[in-house]
């Protein structure tokens, strides 16, 4: 079996992992040499002009310093088709060096060869004289393995593949601006971790790349069954997976990683038969088992601490101290605070309730929200979804500080955010001046920055579902701090499934799919964040909003302008002044990326934090919105539109305003 293995370059990855770990303990990383497979019976003659335009392709190659680039060279008839791809998680510069070696490496291992494949372990390149791009490749494979024995290898693989199978999903689908690649991790035991990656050239679709990735999973069991590690390795997509971390975990700082080298009882190749042959081979490089702990040790530690270092505050330790106690306050205290819910103290009226100023008898003000609707819930229940809710903590948040329950009476306490909400502003003709757009673009980010919390980094995953101008409120420094989150949790209407037969949300902001069939999603909140975008440019309420050019909604003008080449013109006259048009332009894209028609096109709310915070991060396309609704149709009903009826109320002087909420059954 091992006839055709015994090659030229074995002997060569042998002879450098053999050099690697005895002798080089490198100041410069070179990078790890994995595998070169060239077509022998597709061949060019010397030079011929297809000689010329691989030499011209990998120079065009080696002088473009990105992570991934394919490109195309025409000479005399010929063409060859060339690109590469550095791991997810290597440097531009370890990259840029892979890549120029690679391409002195391929033409000298593979003289006359019309399609080539050469693998490091930091990245890969190929060329051929068939176009491949966009198209998924299964071989040449290699497979690499790590001779190590599991100790139960039935329920290992088990858990690898369940954990492979996710880092793949990941991977295929990733978030907006970011690479098809992934890693996972899973306990196998209580000593032992798996470490998994998988990662799909980008010019790939998400099926076709998780297509891919299933190939080579489903490949790991005739390279690598059983053993510690292993890695399977496509023209398109590969995965590999080991007991220690491999990778470089993307959140960490720099910490640079004292020259892990890979405890190298690994390597092998894979011979030239296909799967059924079941011809793998594996060259074992032996290494000692105190360097292997030593280094497992030190990534151990290294991991250790970069969790130490980028752990969130959960809110974990403060306030789960703080008892329910704290956060109940006596009907009596509350009614005191309001002068007995006096309507000279009343801030705004909503779905859930009225909201009224208050004043505790320490001086602090705070906000109370009489809930209006029977909730049918108990009050224990109500307690322990209080406290939930008060434990998500964030600047951009209005704080929940405590309830009151007195016989059918159920109140939130909230803290007092001195100025109007955004809508009062914004909206307003006279006021609207003072959003200058340095002002609003900084609005713009708290609120992604908000809704980004909710959704991901407090360990609830709360849907807001009802996020809109009168959610927001603006503190003394104009800091905009997101309200009414968690109600749909407090009134026990479904949060956790992705379907619900109770409407919470309002007229304009509901994306199509919730509004019609009740599907909710963190994506229905990036659909009410664009609209809220796009109306913190323009001014103009989308749920007011006249024919304007043809256009019979605030989408749908947005889009037009933006067809049209001329997307500056939805910004707000009042601030024509002074605004940057890269930051203008720029939101208007995510505000059209975020209503898009498919839920699944719209990017998550970390993407658009982090669009918003680098003007580096690349933005797709943005497709029609949804409810772009063709000329002649009543302006504020698109067809197959039905459901209750348009309830925006903003109080008009809704200082504070909690709550305008509507909940409708379908
Ligand atoms: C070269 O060999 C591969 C299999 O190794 C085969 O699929 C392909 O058709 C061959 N090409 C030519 C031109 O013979
Ligand atoms: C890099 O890629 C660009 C296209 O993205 C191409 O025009 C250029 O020739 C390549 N080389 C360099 C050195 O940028
Ligand atoms: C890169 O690949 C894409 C398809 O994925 C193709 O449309 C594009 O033309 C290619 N670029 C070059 C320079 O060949
Ligand atoms: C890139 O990564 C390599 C190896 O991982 C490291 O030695 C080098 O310092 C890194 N360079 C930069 C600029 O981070
Ligand atoms: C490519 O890098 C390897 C080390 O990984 C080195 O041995 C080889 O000489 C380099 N090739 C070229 C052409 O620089
Ligand atoms: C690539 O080259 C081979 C061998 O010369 C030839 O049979 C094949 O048709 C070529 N492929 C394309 C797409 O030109
Ligand atoms: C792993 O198991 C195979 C057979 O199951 C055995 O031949 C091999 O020696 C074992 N390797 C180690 C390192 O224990
Ligand atoms: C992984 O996904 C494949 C299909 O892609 C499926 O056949 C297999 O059962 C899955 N394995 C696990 C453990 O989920
Ligand atoms: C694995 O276990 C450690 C502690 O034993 C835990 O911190 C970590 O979250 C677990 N990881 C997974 C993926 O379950
Ligand atoms: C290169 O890949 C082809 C197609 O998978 C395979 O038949 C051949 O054996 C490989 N050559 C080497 C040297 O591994
Ligand atoms: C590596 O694996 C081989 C074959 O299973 C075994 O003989 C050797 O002792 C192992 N070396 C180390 C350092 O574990």
């Amino acid at each position: 079996m091992t006839t055709s293995m015994v090659m030229a370059s074995s002997h060569i990855i042998f002879l450098l992992f053999f050099l690697i770990t005895f002798f080089h303990f490198p100041t410069t990383q070179a990078q790890t040499y994995l595998y070169t497979n060239c077509s022998s019976n597709k061949t060019f003659a010397a030079n011929s002009a297809f000689q010329f335009a691989r030499t011209t392709l990998l120079s065009s190659l080696a002088s473009n310093n990105t992570d991934f680039y394919n490109a195309t060279v025409s000479r005399g008839g010929d063409t060859v088709y060339g690109l590469f791809m550095c791991r997810g998680d290597v440097n531009l510069t370890m990259c840029h060096q892979c890549v120029v070696n690679a391409t002195q490496q391929l033409p000298s291992d593979c003289r006359a060869s019309k399609e080539a494949i050469i693998w490091y372990d930091e990245c890969f390149l190929r060329y051929s004289n068939r176009s491949f791009f966009s198209t998924v490749d299964t071989r040449p494979r290699y497979g690499l393995l790590n001779t190590g024995n599991v100790s139960n290898p039935a329920s290992f693989m088990r858990t690898l593949y369940d954990t492979m199978n996710k880092t793949a999903d990941v991977a295929a689908k990733p978030a907006v601006g970011r690479k098809k690649y992934a890693t996972g991790t899973a306990n196998f035991s209580a000593f032992q971790t798996v470490y998994c990656m998988a990662q799909c050239t980008p010019d790939l679709s998400p099926s076709d790349c998780r297509r891919c990735l299933s190939g080579t999973i489903g490949d790991l069991d005739w390279c690598c069954d059983g053993k510690q590690g292993g890695r399977v390795l496509y023209p398109s997509c590969y995965v590999r997976y080991e007991l220690y971390p491999f990778y470089q975990s993307e959140a960490s700082a720099p910490t640079p990683t004292p020259a892990i080298v890979p405890p190298t009882n690994t390597t092998g190749s894979q011979g030239k038969g296909g799967i059924s042959s079941g011809t793998i081979v594996a060259i074992v490089v032996p290494i000692s088992v105190a360097v292997l702990i030593f280094i497992v040790g030190i990534c151990c530690l290294s991991k250790r601490m970069r969790k130490n270092h980028d752990s969130v505050p959960e809110g974990k330790s403060a306030s789960e101290i703080s008892s329910m106690d704290s956060l109940q306050y006596d009907f009596n205290t509350i009614e005191e605070a309001t002068h007995k819910f006096s309507q000279d103290n009343k801030l705004g009226e909503g779905g859930f309730g009225v909201v009224y100023k208050g004043t505790l008898a320490n001086g602090q003000e705070v906000a109370v929200k009489r809930l209006s609707q029977g909730s049918g819930q108990g009050v224990q229940e109500f307690k322990n979804e209080v406290e939930v809710v008060a434990k998500l903590q964030h600047k951009n948040l209005v704080r929940l500080l405590g309830f009151c329950v007195q016989g059918e009476e159920k109140i939130l306490v909230y803290e007092y955010v001195p100025n109007k909400s955004l809508d009062y502003i914004l909206f307003d003709l006279e006021k609207q001046i003072q959003l200058d757009w340095t002002k609003r673009y900084k609005v713009v980010k708290g609120i992604a920055r908000g809704i980004k919390y909710l959704h991901e980094d407090s360990r609830l995953k709360i849907i807001h579902r009802d996020l809109k101008a009168s959610n927001v409120l603006l503190d003394n420094d104009m800091n905009p701090k997101i309200s009414d989150f968690g109600m749909a949790r407090i009134f026990m209407v479904d949060q956790t499934q992705g379907n619900t037969s109770r409407i919470v949300g309002t007229y304009g902001y509901m994306p199509p799919e919730y509004a019609m069939h009740g599907e909710f999603s963190v994506k229905t909140d990036v659909y009410s964040f664009g609209v809220l975008l796009l109306e913190i440019i323009s001014g103009k309420k989308n749920s007011s909003f006249y024919e304007i050019e043809g256009a019979p909604d605030l989408l749908s003008y947005a889009w037009k302008l933006w067809r049209d080449g001329e997307p500056l013109e939805l910004l707000d006259p009042t601030i024509r002044e002074s605004y940057t048009s890269t930051e203008v332009m720029r939101c208007i894209h995510i505000g059209l990326l975020c209503v898009q028609e498919d839920p699944a096109d719209r990017p998550f709310m970390a993407s658009i934090v982090l669009m918003l915070d680098s003007f580096s991060v690349t933005l797709p396309t943005p497709s029609q919105p949804a409810f772009f609704v063709q000329s002649g149709t009543d302006p504020n009903m698109p067809k197959d539109f039905k459901f209750g009826q348009s309830t925006t109320k903003s109080a008009p002087m809704s200082v504070n305003e909690m709550s305008v909420s509507e909940v409708m059954p379908r």
